[in-house]
Protein backbone atom coordinates (compact mmCIF):
# COMPACT_ATOMS: atom_id res chain seq x y z
CA UNK A 1 0.00 0.00 0.00
CA UNK A 2 1.34 3.35 -1.04
CA UNK A 3 1.32 6.47 1.46
CA UNK A 4 -0.45 9.50 0.07
CA UNK A 5 1.68 12.08 -2.47
CA UNK A 6 1.08 15.28 -1.83
CA UNK A 7 1.43 18.00 -4.28
CA UNK A 8 1.80 21.61 -3.09
CA UNK A 9 0.67 24.25 -5.62
CA UNK A 10 -0.07 27.83 -5.55
CA UNK A 11 -0.82 30.17 -8.55
CA UNK A 12 1.26 32.64 -7.33
CA UNK A 13 4.74 30.39 -7.60
CA UNK A 14 4.70 30.07 -11.36
CA UNK A 15 7.14 28.74 -13.69
CA UNK A 16 6.29 29.63 -17.47
CA UNK A 17 3.75 29.79 -20.29
CA UNK A 18 3.39 26.28 -22.10
CA UNK A 19 4.20 27.46 -25.51
CA UNK A 20 2.26 25.83 -28.02
CA UNK A 21 4.99 24.54 -29.87
CA UNK A 22 5.96 21.78 -27.50
CA UNK A 23 3.12 19.89 -28.95
CA UNK A 24 4.54 19.77 -32.43
CA UNK A 25 5.55 16.61 -34.29
CA UNK A 26 7.65 15.29 -37.31
CA UNK A 27 7.42 13.45 -40.82
CA UNK A 28 10.44 12.11 -42.75
CA UNK A 29 10.82 10.19 -45.55
CA UNK A 30 11.09 7.32 -44.43
CA UNK A 31 9.07 3.93 -44.22
CA UNK A 32 5.59 4.76 -44.93
CA UNK A 33 5.47 7.71 -43.45
CA UNK A 34 4.79 9.86 -45.96
CA UNK A 35 4.16 7.01 -49.12
CA UNK A 36 1.30 4.62 -47.79
CA UNK A 37 0.78 6.86 -44.43
CA UNK A 38 0.01 10.51 -44.95
CA UNK A 39 -0.13 9.60 -48.90
CA UNK A 40 -1.99 7.10 -50.88
CA UNK A 41 -3.83 8.88 -53.71
CA UNK A 42 -5.75 5.28 -54.69
CA UNK A 43 -7.02 5.57 -51.16
CA UNK A 44 -11.44 5.64 -50.77
CA UNK A 45 -10.48 8.81 -48.30
CA UNK A 46 -7.89 10.60 -50.16
CA UNK A 47 -8.47 14.14 -51.13
CA UNK A 48 -7.64 15.85 -54.56
CA UNK A 49 -4.13 16.08 -53.70
CA UNK A 50 -4.06 12.63 -52.39
CA UNK A 51 -3.84 12.90 -48.87
CA UNK A 52 -5.51 10.49 -46.71
CA UNK A 53 -8.69 12.03 -45.19
CA UNK A 54 -9.42 9.68 -42.64
CA UNK A 55 -5.47 9.98 -41.26
CA UNK A 56 -6.18 14.17 -41.43
CA UNK A 57 -9.13 13.36 -39.22
CA UNK A 58 -6.90 11.03 -36.68
CA UNK A 59 -4.27 14.03 -36.57
CA UNK A 60 -6.98 16.90 -36.28
CA UNK A 61 -7.64 16.02 -32.26
CA UNK A 62 -3.78 16.31 -31.95
CA UNK A 63 -4.08 20.01 -33.18
CA UNK A 64 -0.23 20.10 -34.24
CA UNK A 65 1.24 23.44 -34.34
CA UNK A 66 4.07 22.92 -36.53
CA UNK A 67 5.07 20.01 -38.38
CA UNK A 68 9.62 19.07 -38.68
CA UNK A 69 10.46 17.94 -42.33
CA UNK A 70 11.77 16.34 -44.22
CA UNK A 71 14.12 14.88 -41.74
CA UNK A 72 16.11 12.85 -39.63
CA UNK A 73 18.74 11.15 -41.12
CA UNK A 74 16.58 11.28 -44.80
CA UNK A 75 17.89 15.26 -44.98
CA UNK A 76 21.43 15.29 -44.91
CA UNK A 77 21.82 13.60 -48.52
CA UNK A 78 18.82 15.12 -49.83
CA UNK A 79 18.39 17.48 -52.75
CA UNK A 80 15.71 19.78 -52.28
CA UNK A 81 15.26 20.41 -55.87
CA UNK A 82 14.28 17.38 -56.52
CA UNK A 83 11.20 18.06 -54.45
CA UNK A 84 9.26 20.92 -56.50
CA UNK A 85 8.47 20.99 -60.03
CA UNK A 86 6.27 19.20 -62.53
CA UNK A 87 6.11 15.82 -60.46
CA UNK A 88 6.38 13.43 -63.39
CA UNK A 89 9.79 15.36 -64.22
CA UNK A 90 11.02 14.43 -60.60
CA UNK A 91 13.62 12.23 -60.35
CA UNK A 92 13.87 9.15 -58.48
CA UNK A 93 17.11 8.78 -56.01
CA UNK A 94 18.44 6.58 -53.91
CA UNK A 95 17.94 7.64 -50.74
CA UNK A 96 21.14 6.40 -48.77
CA UNK A 97 19.97 7.24 -45.28
CA UNK A 98 17.58 4.52 -45.15
CA UNK A 99 18.61 2.59 -48.60
CA UNK A 100 15.16 3.36 -50.07
CA UNK A 101 13.90 4.67 -53.26
CA UNK A 102 12.51 8.60 -52.98
CA UNK A 103 9.98 9.16 -55.72
CA UNK A 104 9.53 13.01 -54.75
CA UNK A 105 6.20 12.49 -55.33
CA UNK A 106 5.67 14.70 -52.00
CA UNK A 107 7.88 17.23 -52.02
CA UNK A 108 7.93 20.71 -50.63
CA UNK A 109 4.56 22.21 -52.33
CA UNK A 110 2.81 18.98 -51.63
CA UNK A 111 4.24 18.66 -47.59
CA UNK A 112 3.18 22.69 -47.45
CA UNK A 113 -0.61 21.79 -48.91
CA UNK A 114 -0.85 18.56 -46.28
CA UNK A 115 0.40 21.36 -43.16
CA UNK A 116 -2.10 23.29 -44.21
CA UNK A 117 -4.60 20.90 -44.30
CA UNK A 118 -4.13 19.65 -40.83
CA UNK A 119 -3.44 23.69 -39.53
CA UNK A 120 0.52 23.64 -38.95
CA UNK A 121 3.41 25.15 -39.75
CA UNK A 122 6.65 23.85 -41.17
CA UNK A 123 9.75 23.42 -39.57
CA UNK A 124 12.40 22.88 -42.28
CA UNK A 125 15.32 21.25 -41.69
CA UNK A 126 18.23 22.05 -44.01
CA UNK A 127 20.82 19.46 -45.29
CA UNK A 128 24.52 20.33 -43.92
CA UNK A 129 25.68 16.30 -44.07
CA UNK A 130 26.73 16.56 -47.83
CA UNK A 131 25.66 20.47 -48.54
CA UNK A 132 25.99 23.73 -47.31
CA UNK A 133 25.43 27.32 -47.21
CA UNK A 134 24.26 27.29 -50.96
CA UNK A 135 21.57 24.87 -50.46
CA UNK A 136 20.50 26.34 -47.62
CA UNK A 137 20.00 29.93 -48.65
CA UNK A 138 18.84 28.42 -52.31
CA UNK A 139 15.93 26.38 -50.50
CA UNK A 140 15.26 29.87 -47.79
CA UNK A 141 14.59 32.37 -51.33
CA UNK A 142 12.87 29.74 -52.63
CA UNK A 143 10.22 29.36 -49.71
CA UNK A 144 10.39 32.80 -48.05
CA UNK A 145 11.07 35.66 -50.56
CA UNK A 146 8.47 37.25 -52.07
CA UNK A 147 9.79 37.78 -55.66
CA UNK A 148 11.98 39.02 -58.31
CA UNK A 149 14.29 36.59 -57.88
CA UNK A 150 15.64 33.29 -59.46
CA UNK A 151 14.45 30.84 -56.80
CA UNK A 152 11.13 32.97 -55.51
CA UNK A 153 10.38 33.13 -59.21
CA UNK A 154 10.98 29.67 -59.73
CA UNK A 155 8.74 28.93 -56.88
CA UNK A 156 5.89 31.40 -58.47
CA UNK A 157 6.37 29.08 -61.63
CA UNK A 158 5.67 26.30 -59.26
CA UNK A 159 2.37 27.71 -58.59
CA UNK A 160 3.31 29.26 -54.82
CA UNK A 161 2.81 32.83 -55.78
CA UNK A 162 2.89 33.75 -52.00
CA UNK A 163 6.08 32.84 -49.90
CA UNK A 164 5.19 30.21 -47.62
CA UNK A 165 6.95 32.31 -44.54
CA UNK A 166 8.79 29.34 -42.95
CA UNK A 167 9.54 30.88 -39.29
CA UNK A 168 11.97 27.80 -38.16
CA UNK A 169 14.93 26.36 -39.42
CA UNK A 170 17.15 23.48 -38.69
CA UNK A 171 20.74 23.36 -39.31
CA UNK A 172 21.35 20.05 -40.25
CA UNK A 173 20.19 16.93 -38.47
CA UNK A 174 22.06 14.79 -35.95
CA UNK A 175 25.34 15.93 -37.05
CA UNK A 176 27.44 14.02 -34.06
CA UNK A 177 26.35 10.67 -35.15
CA UNK A 178 28.64 8.06 -37.14
CA UNK A 179 25.54 6.89 -39.13
CA UNK A 180 24.64 10.74 -40.55
CA UNK A 181 25.45 11.09 -43.75
CA UNK A 182 28.35 13.81 -44.03
CA UNK A 183 28.90 13.41 -40.39
CA UNK A 184 31.02 16.05 -38.61
CA UNK A 185 33.35 17.22 -35.96
CA UNK A 186 31.81 19.55 -33.63
CA UNK A 187 34.40 21.72 -34.87
CA UNK A 188 33.65 21.14 -38.02
CA UNK A 189 29.61 21.62 -37.64
CA UNK A 190 29.87 24.86 -35.54
CA UNK A 191 31.94 26.43 -37.95
CA UNK A 192 29.37 25.31 -40.43
CA UNK A 193 26.40 25.88 -38.63
CA UNK A 194 27.14 29.79 -37.78
CA UNK A 195 28.07 30.53 -41.91
CA UNK A 196 25.36 29.46 -42.57
CA UNK A 197 23.09 30.86 -39.95
CA UNK A 198 24.69 34.05 -40.68
CA UNK A 199 23.95 33.34 -44.77
CA UNK A 200 20.76 32.64 -43.90
CA UNK A 201 19.89 35.65 -42.23
CA UNK A 202 21.15 37.67 -44.45
CA UNK A 203 18.12 36.44 -46.74
CA UNK A 204 15.53 36.68 -44.09
CA UNK A 205 16.82 38.19 -40.83
CA UNK A 206 13.21 37.07 -39.19
CA UNK A 207 13.50 33.34 -39.13
CA UNK A 208 14.58 31.58 -35.88
CA UNK A 209 16.88 28.44 -36.26
CA UNK A 210 18.50 25.58 -34.70
CA UNK A 211 21.48 24.37 -33.93
CA UNK A 212 22.22 20.57 -33.88
CA UNK A 213 22.89 19.18 -30.55
CA UNK A 214 23.84 15.90 -29.63
CA UNK A 215 21.87 12.45 -31.15
CA UNK A 216 21.05 11.36 -27.38
CA UNK A 217 22.58 11.94 -24.32
CA UNK A 218 24.70 8.46 -24.40
CA UNK A 219 27.03 10.03 -26.93
CA UNK A 220 30.61 9.88 -26.12
CA UNK A 221 30.60 13.65 -27.48
CA UNK A 222 27.92 14.44 -25.16
CA UNK A 223 27.80 17.51 -23.52
CA UNK A 224 31.15 18.31 -25.34
CA UNK A 225 29.40 18.36 -28.64
CA UNK A 226 27.01 20.91 -27.20
CA UNK A 227 29.48 23.13 -25.32
CA UNK A 228 31.99 23.49 -28.69
CA UNK A 229 28.58 24.20 -31.03
CA UNK A 230 27.49 26.74 -29.05
CA UNK A 231 30.91 28.13 -28.65
CA UNK A 232 30.36 28.73 -32.66
CA UNK A 233 26.71 29.66 -32.87
CA UNK A 234 25.41 31.20 -29.55
CA UNK A 235 24.65 34.59 -31.04
CA UNK A 236 23.46 33.09 -34.28
CA UNK A 237 20.93 30.62 -33.04
CA UNK A 238 17.88 30.87 -30.87
CA UNK A 239 17.57 26.72 -30.11
CA UNK A 240 19.52 23.99 -29.39
CA UNK A 241 18.16 20.48 -30.56
CA UNK A 242 18.10 17.40 -28.02
CA UNK A 243 16.99 14.18 -29.24
CA UNK A 244 15.71 10.90 -27.17
CA UNK A 245 14.07 7.93 -27.36
CA UNK A 246 13.46 5.89 -24.50
CA UNK A 247 13.09 1.69 -24.63
CA UNK A 248 12.94 -1.00 -22.46
CA UNK A 249 16.49 -1.97 -23.12
CA UNK A 250 17.00 -4.48 -19.56
CA UNK A 251 13.33 -6.14 -19.60
CA UNK A 252 12.64 -5.24 -16.40
CA UNK A 253 9.38 -3.10 -16.19
CA UNK A 254 10.34 -1.09 -13.06
CA UNK A 255 13.69 0.44 -14.84
CA UNK A 256 11.31 1.26 -18.18
CA UNK A 257 9.23 2.95 -15.82
CA UNK A 258 11.85 4.96 -14.82
CA UNK A 259 13.52 5.72 -17.68
CA UNK A 260 12.02 9.68 -18.20
CA UNK A 261 14.42 10.52 -15.38
CA UNK A 262 16.83 10.19 -17.92
CA UNK A 263 14.94 13.18 -19.98
CA UNK A 264 15.15 15.13 -16.86
CA UNK A 265 18.83 14.65 -16.20
CA UNK A 266 19.50 15.10 -20.04
CA UNK A 267 17.47 18.85 -20.54
CA UNK A 268 19.10 19.94 -17.02
CA UNK A 269 22.41 19.14 -18.43
CA UNK A 270 21.91 20.92 -21.79
CA UNK A 271 20.35 23.62 -19.67
CA UNK A 272 23.64 23.69 -17.52
CA UNK A 273 26.19 23.40 -20.89
CA UNK A 274 24.04 26.15 -22.60
CA UNK A 275 24.44 28.66 -19.32
CA UNK A 276 28.23 28.03 -19.18
CA UNK A 277 28.27 29.37 -22.49
CA UNK A 278 26.77 31.61 -21.97
CA UNK A 279 28.51 33.04 -18.43
CA UNK A 280 31.72 32.40 -20.99
CA UNK A 281 30.11 34.71 -23.61
CA UNK A 282 29.22 37.15 -20.85
CA UNK A 283 25.97 36.79 -23.16
CA UNK A 284 22.49 38.23 -22.00
CA UNK A 285 20.86 35.87 -24.47
CA UNK A 286 19.39 32.87 -22.44
CA UNK A 287 19.55 29.49 -25.40
CA UNK A 288 16.03 27.57 -25.38
CA UNK A 289 16.01 24.21 -26.16
CA UNK A 290 14.34 22.48 -28.97
CA UNK A 291 13.52 19.14 -28.14
CA UNK A 292 12.65 18.26 -31.85
CA UNK A 293 12.85 14.55 -31.36
CA UNK A 294 11.14 12.43 -29.15
CA UNK A 295 9.55 9.36 -28.21
CA UNK A 296 9.63 5.14 -27.07
CA UNK A 297 11.35 3.34 -30.19
CA UNK A 298 12.76 -0.13 -28.95
CA UNK A 299 10.48 -2.46 -30.56
CA UNK A 300 11.41 -2.44 -33.87
CA UNK A 301 15.11 -2.02 -33.35
CA UNK A 302 17.31 -4.63 -35.40
CA UNK A 303 14.57 -5.79 -37.03
CA UNK A 304 14.59 -3.60 -40.33
CA UNK A 305 18.64 -4.58 -40.75
CA UNK A 306 17.37 -7.49 -43.37
CA UNK A 307 15.01 -5.12 -46.04
CA UNK A 308 17.88 -2.24 -45.54
CA UNK A 309 20.47 -4.54 -46.24
CA UNK A 310 19.62 -7.17 -48.26
CA UNK A 311 16.67 -5.80 -50.30
CA UNK A 312 17.66 -1.61 -50.38
CA UNK A 313 16.29 0.39 -52.27
CA UNK A 314 12.40 -0.50 -52.22
CA UNK A 315 10.18 2.19 -52.29
CA UNK A 316 8.31 3.05 -48.84
CA UNK A 317 8.95 -0.22 -47.00
CA UNK A 318 7.79 -0.63 -44.08
CA UNK A 319 10.16 0.42 -41.62
CA UNK A 320 10.81 1.87 -37.94
CA UNK A 321 7.27 0.40 -37.17
CA UNK A 322 6.72 -0.02 -33.43
CA UNK A 323 3.53 -1.35 -31.99
CA UNK A 324 3.15 0.43 -28.60
CA UNK A 325 1.98 -0.98 -25.43
CA UNK A 326 -0.06 0.32 -22.43
CA UNK A 327 3.48 0.53 -20.76
CA UNK A 328 5.18 2.16 -23.26
CA UNK A 329 2.28 4.84 -23.46
CA UNK A 330 2.52 5.32 -19.43
CA UNK A 331 6.43 6.10 -20.10
CA UNK A 332 5.69 8.34 -22.54
CA UNK A 333 3.39 9.85 -20.68
CA UNK A 334 6.11 10.71 -18.08
CA UNK A 335 8.34 11.71 -20.75
CA UNK A 336 6.00 14.22 -21.49
CA UNK A 337 5.32 15.28 -18.16
CA UNK A 338 9.33 16.01 -18.14
CA UNK A 339 9.11 18.59 -20.97
CA UNK A 340 6.08 20.35 -20.02
CA UNK A 341 7.81 20.69 -16.00
CA UNK A 342 10.54 22.35 -18.31
CA UNK A 343 8.35 25.01 -20.00
CA UNK A 344 10.99 27.66 -19.01
CA UNK A 345 13.42 26.59 -21.05
CA UNK A 346 11.72 23.81 -23.98
CA UNK A 347 9.63 26.18 -26.09
CA UNK A 348 9.51 23.40 -29.32
CA UNK A 349 8.94 19.88 -28.83
CA UNK A 350 8.56 17.29 -31.92
CA UNK A 351 6.77 13.67 -31.20
CA UNK A 352 8.49 11.95 -33.83
CA UNK A 353 7.49 10.58 -35.75
CA UNK A 354 3.19 11.28 -36.88
CA UNK A 355 2.44 8.08 -38.87
CA UNK A 356 3.66 4.61 -39.26
CA UNK A 357 7.16 5.57 -38.23
CA UNK A 358 7.28 5.43 -34.57
CA UNK A 359 4.30 6.51 -34.65
CA UNK A 360 0.48 7.07 -32.44
CA UNK A 361 -0.81 6.75 -36.03
CA UNK A 362 -0.89 3.93 -38.08
CA UNK A 363 -2.28 2.87 -41.54
CA UNK A 364 -2.84 -0.88 -42.65
CA UNK A 365 -0.19 -1.57 -45.17
CA UNK A 366 -1.45 -1.37 -49.00
CA UNK A 367 -4.24 1.48 -47.69
CA UNK A 368 -6.31 -0.28 -45.17
CA UNK A 369 -7.53 1.26 -42.22
CA UNK A 370 -6.16 4.05 -40.36
CA UNK A 371 -5.75 3.47 -35.98
CA UNK A 372 -4.66 4.85 -32.85
CA UNK A 373 -1.43 3.62 -30.67
CA UNK A 374 -1.98 3.44 -27.12
CA UNK A 375 0.75 6.93 -26.66
CA UNK A 376 -1.62 8.61 -29.20
CA UNK A 377 -3.42 9.61 -25.95
CA UNK A 378 -1.75 11.02 -23.71
CA UNK A 379 -0.64 13.73 -26.57
CA UNK A 380 -3.63 14.10 -27.56
CA UNK A 381 -5.05 14.95 -24.02
CA UNK A 382 -1.98 17.17 -23.56
CA UNK A 383 -2.05 18.97 -26.45
CA UNK A 384 -6.16 19.66 -25.51
CA UNK A 385 -5.72 20.84 -22.41
CA UNK A 386 -2.42 21.64 -21.48
CA UNK A 387 -1.95 24.85 -22.52
CA UNK A 388 -1.72 28.24 -19.62
CA UNK A 389 0.88 28.30 -17.03
CA UNK A 390 2.90 25.67 -15.78
CA UNK A 391 3.06 25.92 -11.98
CA UNK A 392 5.87 24.90 -10.04
CA UNK A 393 5.08 21.55 -8.29
CA UNK A 394 6.58 20.36 -5.19
CA UNK A 395 5.95 16.27 -5.07
CA UNK A 396 5.72 14.38 -2.00
CA UNK A 397 5.50 10.76 -2.27
CA UNK A 398 6.87 6.88 -2.01
CA UNK A 399 10.01 5.64 -4.08
CA UNK A 400 11.50 2.55 -5.29
CA UNK A 401 14.93 1.01 -6.21
CA UNK A 402 15.00 -0.49 -9.78
CA UNK A 403 17.77 -2.08 -11.42
CA UNK A 404 19.52 0.95 -12.46
CA UNK A 405 17.51 3.89 -10.64
CA UNK A 406 17.99 4.59 -7.06
CA UNK A 407 15.32 6.60 -5.44
CA UNK A 408 12.14 6.70 -8.12
CA UNK A 409 9.23 8.62 -7.69
CA UNK A 410 6.09 6.85 -8.05
CA UNK A 411 3.76 9.89 -8.93
CA UNK A 412 5.15 12.06 -12.03
CA UNK A 413 3.57 14.84 -12.19
CA UNK A 414 3.02 18.69 -14.13
CA UNK A 415 0.34 21.55 -13.42
CA UNK A 416 -0.82 23.84 -15.80
CA UNK A 417 -3.42 26.82 -14.57
CA UNK A 418 -4.77 28.81 -17.73
CA UNK A 419 -6.02 31.89 -15.82
CA UNK A 420 -8.42 33.15 -18.83
CA UNK A 421 -10.56 29.61 -18.24
CA UNK A 422 -10.34 29.19 -14.56
CA UNK A 423 -8.81 25.85 -15.01
CA UNK A 424 -6.24 23.81 -13.52
CA UNK A 425 -5.09 20.82 -15.65
CA UNK A 426 -2.72 17.91 -13.68
CA UNK A 427 -1.13 15.55 -15.93
CA UNK A 428 0.08 12.57 -13.81
CA UNK A 429 1.50 9.32 -13.93
CA UNK A 430 1.63 6.75 -11.29
CA UNK A 431 4.77 4.23 -11.96
CA UNK A 432 3.65 1.58 -9.36
CA UNK A 433 2.84 -1.56 -11.36
CA UNK A 434 0.50 -3.01 -8.43
CA UNK A 435 -0.84 -0.31 -6.36
CA UNK A 436 -2.79 2.40 -6.63
CA UNK A 437 -1.02 5.59 -5.80
CA UNK A 438 -3.55 8.42 -3.09
CA UNK A 439 -2.95 11.99 -4.07
CA UNK A 440 -3.63 14.78 -2.08
CA UNK A 441 -2.96 18.48 -3.65
CA UNK A 442 -3.61 21.73 -1.39
CA UNK A 443 -5.80 23.89 -3.75
CA UNK A 444 -6.77 26.03 -1.14
CA UNK A 445 -4.88 29.08 -2.80
CA UNK A 446 -7.50 28.85 -5.79
CA UNK A 447 -10.29 29.39 -4.24
CA UNK A 448 -13.20 26.94 -4.98
CA UNK A 449 -12.75 24.23 -6.92
CA UNK A 450 -14.80 21.15 -9.05
CA UNK A 451 -13.51 18.47 -10.64
CA UNK A 452 -14.08 18.33 -14.43
CA UNK A 453 -12.69 14.99 -15.63
CA UNK A 454 -10.38 12.62 -14.41
CA UNK A 455 -9.69 10.03 -16.92
CA UNK A 456 -6.77 7.71 -17.38
CA UNK A 457 -4.96 5.34 -19.20
CA UNK A 458 -4.80 1.83 -17.08
CA UNK A 459 -5.41 -2.09 -17.65
CA UNK A 460 -4.52 -5.18 -16.61
CA UNK A 461 -1.81 -6.30 -18.76
CA UNK A 462 0.92 -3.76 -19.21
CA UNK A 463 2.14 -5.34 -22.64
CA UNK A 464 -1.37 -4.88 -23.73
CA UNK A 465 -1.59 -2.94 -27.27
CA UNK A 466 -4.46 -1.32 -29.38
CA UNK A 467 -4.78 -2.76 -33.92
CA UNK A 468 -6.68 -1.84 -36.48
CA UNK A 469 -10.45 -1.73 -35.25
CA UNK A 470 -9.41 -2.76 -32.33
CA UNK A 471 -8.89 0.18 -30.15
CA UNK A 472 -8.74 -1.19 -26.36
CA UNK A 473 -6.21 0.94 -24.92
CA UNK A 474 -8.09 4.39 -24.36
CA UNK A 475 -8.37 6.72 -21.56
CA UNK A 476 -11.12 5.65 -18.77
CA UNK A 477 -12.85 7.81 -16.42
CA UNK A 478 -11.73 7.24 -12.98
CA UNK A 479 -14.62 7.90 -10.05
CA UNK A 480 -14.21 9.60 -6.72
CA UNK A 481 -11.67 12.07 -7.30
CA UNK A 482 -13.31 15.51 -5.60
CA UNK A 483 -12.54 18.76 -4.24
CA UNK A 484 -13.23 19.27 -0.45
CA UNK A 485 -12.47 21.90 1.77
CA UNK A 486 -10.09 23.10 -0.85
CA UNK A 487 -8.17 19.81 -1.04
CA UNK A 488 -8.01 17.56 -4.31
CA UNK A 489 -8.21 13.88 -3.43
CA UNK A 490 -7.61 11.40 -6.23
CA UNK A 491 -6.36 7.74 -6.48
CA UNK A 492 -4.55 7.28 -9.59
CA UNK A 493 -4.61 3.41 -10.61
CA UNK A 494 -1.22 0.94 -10.54
CA UNK A 495 0.90 1.75 -14.03
CA UNK A 496 -1.24 4.72 -15.24
CA UNK A 497 -1.46 7.82 -17.07
CA UNK A 498 -4.12 10.44 -15.51
CA UNK A 499 -5.39 13.50 -16.39
CA UNK A 500 -7.56 15.36 -14.00
CA UNK A 501 -9.02 18.86 -14.65
CA UNK A 502 -10.13 21.31 -12.32
CA UNK A 503 -12.37 23.90 -12.77
CA UNK A 504 -11.61 27.33 -10.19
CA UNK A 505 -13.59 29.57 -9.15
O1 LIG B 1 13.11 9.50 -36.19
C1 LIG B 1 13.89 8.49 -36.75
C2 LIG B 1 15.37 8.86 -36.81
O2 LIG B 1 15.86 9.00 -35.51
C3 LIG B 1 15.70 10.17 -37.46
O3 LIG B 1 15.84 10.07 -38.83
C4 LIG B 1 17.01 10.54 -36.83
O4 LIG B 1 17.18 11.94 -36.74
C5 LIG B 1 16.97 9.88 -35.48
O5 LIG B 1 18.13 9.15 -35.23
Amino acid sequence: MLSNAKIALDPAFQLAPVDPRVYSSFIEHLGRAVYDGIYCPDHPTADALGFRRDVIELIQPLRIPMMRYPGGNFVSGFHWEDSVGPRDQRPRRLDRAWRTLETNQVGLHEFGAWCREIGAEMMMAVNLGTRGIDAACNLLEYCNHPSGSYWSDLRRSHGAEQPYGIHTWCLGNEMDGPWQIGHKTAEEYGRLACETARAMRKIDASIELVATGSSYPEMPTFPTWEATVLGHVYDDVDYLSLHQYLGDTTGDLGDFLAKSLTTEHFIRSVVATCDFVKAQKRSKKQMMLSFDEWNIWYHSLGKDDEIQEKHPWQQAPGLVEDIYTLADAVVFGSMLITLLRHADRVKIACLAQLVNVIAPIMTEPGGGKAWKQTIYYPFAQAAQYGHGTVLLTDVTCDRYDSKTFTDVPYLEAVAIQDEAAHTLTLFAVNRSQTDSLPLSCDLRAFGTGRVVEHSALFGEDPQAVNGPGREVIVPRPVSGTAVADGSLSALLPPMSWNMIRIQCQ
